[in-house]
């Protein structure tokens, strides 16, 4: 399936993580092992949801995982978190993960998931959070 790089910007919130794929991270194929993808795809969107938020927050679900395409040792492996919908308590956050050779600039869409973050207030029970911004252009 054809796919755009991550999308420019538009108003919603959304962060990017960027690393190289290091020997540790890999299965037996050399190519990054999922648990890590999931690690890192968790990390980037716990970040938008706490900046968002303002406060801490707590994975509630995870939804729709799809590794299309594996990303090999040395490559970058670049994970972008989008926020995409809010509830009360509650923001839902599409993940993207692309792989890039980084000595030849060729990158191709790797990974897709949804994430639920649920914010917890100071006395431990999830709390609101403020609306989603409105999207521009
Ligand atoms: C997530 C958690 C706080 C929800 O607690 P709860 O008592 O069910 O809270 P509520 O019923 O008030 O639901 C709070 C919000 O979470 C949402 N929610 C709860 N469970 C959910 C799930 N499995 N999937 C999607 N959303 C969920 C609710 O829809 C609600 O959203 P809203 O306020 O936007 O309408 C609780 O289940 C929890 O602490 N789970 C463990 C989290 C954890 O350890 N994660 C891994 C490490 S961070």
């Amino acid at each position: 399936m054809a796919r755009t790089g991550p999308s420019p910007a538009d108003g919603r919130p959304r962060t990017t993580i960027t690393r190289i794929v290091m020997p540790g991270q890999t299965n037996a194929r050399g190519t990054l092992f999922g648990g890590v993808a999931l690690a890192l795809m968790d990390e980037t969107a716990a970040i938008v949801a706490i900046r968002h938020a303002r406060a801490s927050v707590v994975t509630a679900h995870i939804h729709s995982v799809d590794f299309e395409a594996p990303i090999h040792e040395g490559e970058a492996v670049e994970v972008t978190a989008t926020l995409a919908s809010v509830g009360r308590t509650s923001m839902r956050i599409e993940v993207e993960t692309w792989g890039e050779n980084l000595e030849t600039g060729s990158r191709r869409f790797c990974t897709k998931a949804e994430f639920v973050f649920v914010a917890m207030g100071p006395d431990g029970k999830p709390t609101a959070v403020p609306p989603l911004p409105p999207a521009r252009g």
